[in-house]
């Protein structure tokens, strides 16, 4: 039996609890420990699903058992805990995004190089059934050479329903370092690193209105753009287009789609794991719905923690790491940096493909 990689969780929110649920479903994954600023926070959770101890976070950094720290914090927190934990000697698989600034995330994997530890980071959507049946399509030729992509995610923002939203109006959150991590992931797992970008931005409606729970009706002022426009040129040579968008009422657009010189993917929700996957070939000149992989396609974040565990036994790259990650941060960072400055420019960062996942790669 391979021997449990103990984990420890920091930041004991919203998401946390698809994480502690379903971490149990890996047989290498034990959870040990939960923390969170908020003790009272990280004490439930512990109650709720097990977990033999719930402390602060300085406790759980120093605790010798745990060998990767688990980072759902929200953004702003992500580069301070995981900088601290790889201090500390332990890998960290951050929630998305990396972090917020670039120069953060070199910082973290600069340290995690120089001690021998692992980065690893959200999503890991694109490891599920749904994106993997859609690289498998890719990579044997079902739509010929890949000529250009289309990612859409426009929403009308998530102020009605989140009860905290501040933070989406703030440097690090709008649409596209929230929801663009999805996105980007699957484009470049799917069709490699991008090289260069343009962009432009809109900052539509100055104020925003919290619609929900003990803040509903207070404004919240609008500090970065909410509607943005991405063009991504690929190394391997396809145009991509992006919108990302919290300023959208309805819409009738994909989430993504693939073209090819001898066909089109229709590409699943990348903030899911599942299907469908439709194919769209010129002899049959009609949709047809792809069976996925054998692979989990229901919500299995920490999917990409279990791959990390099994990947730092073995010695191999695991699949959700810090570089395609950064590639994202640096991607996103740039489409910005290009509207601001009215200009194409170059992405500095380029990443590898992480290799296909199937059921018996995952394991060893
Ligand atoms: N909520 C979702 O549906 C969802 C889905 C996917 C990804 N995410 C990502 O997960 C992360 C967390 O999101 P969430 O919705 O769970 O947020 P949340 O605000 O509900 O939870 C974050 C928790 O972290 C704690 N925290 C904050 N700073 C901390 C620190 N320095 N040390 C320890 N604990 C700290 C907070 O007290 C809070 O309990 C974000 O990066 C988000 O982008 C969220």
């Amino acid at each position: 039996m391979t021997p449990k990689t103990k984990i420890g969780i920091v930041g004991c929110g919203n998401i946390s609890g698809t994480y502690l649920k379903v971490a149990k479903t890996f047989d290498i994954l034990e959870v040990v420990a939960c923390a969170d600023v908020i003790p009272e926070l990280a004490q439930a959770k512990a109650a709720e699903y097990g977990v033999p101890k719930a402390c602060s976070p300085d406790e759980l950094l120093a605790d010798p058992e745990i060998e990767i720290v688990v980072n759902l914090t929200p953004p702003a927190a992500h580069a301070g805990i995981a900088l601290q934990a790889l201090q500390a000697g332990k890998s960290v698989y951050n929630e998305k995004p990396l972090a917020i600034e670039r120069e953060d995330a070199q910082r973290m994997l600069q340290l995690a190089e120089q001690k021998g530890l692992r980065v690893g980071c959200a999503p890991d959507t694109f490891m599920g059934a749904g994106l993997q049946t859609c690289r498998k399509l890719i990579d044997e030729g079902a739509i010929g050479r890949p000529i250009a992509a289309t990612a859409f995610m426009l929403s009308r923002g998530p102020e009605p329903w989140h009860p905290n939203p501040e933070f989406f109006y703030q440097r690090g959150g709008g649409p596209m370092f929230d929801m663009g991590p999805y996105y980007l992931t699957a484009l470049v797992t799917l069709l490699g690193p991008v090289k260069r970008v343009s962009g432009a931005t809109q900052m539509t409606f100055p104020q925003r209105v919290i619609g929900s729970g003990p803040k509903k009706g207070n404004p919240i002022p609008v500090e970065i753009p909410t509607h943005i426009v991405g063009l991504l040129e690929f190394a391997a040579g396809a145009l991509g287009t992006i919108i990302t968008s919290f300023d959208v009422w309805a819409h009738q657009l994909p989430r993504i789609e693939l073209y090819g010189t001898d066909g089109t993917l229709s590409v699943p929700d990348p903030n899911t794991f599942g299907g469908p996957v439709k194919l769209w070939r010129p002899e049959k000149r009609e949709w047809q719905e792809v069976p996925l992989l054998p692979l989990p396609a229901e919500n299995s974040r920490s999917l990409g923690v279990a791959d990390m565990a099994y990947a730092m036994r073995s010695g191999r790259p695991h699949r959700a790491n810090g570089a395609l990650a950064y590639h994202v941060l640096d991607l996103m960072h740039t489409i910005h940096d290009a509207a601001r400055e009215g200009r194409h420019i170059d992405v500095s960062s380029t990443c590898e493909r992480p290799a296909p996942l199937s059921i018996e790669s995952l394991t060893n």
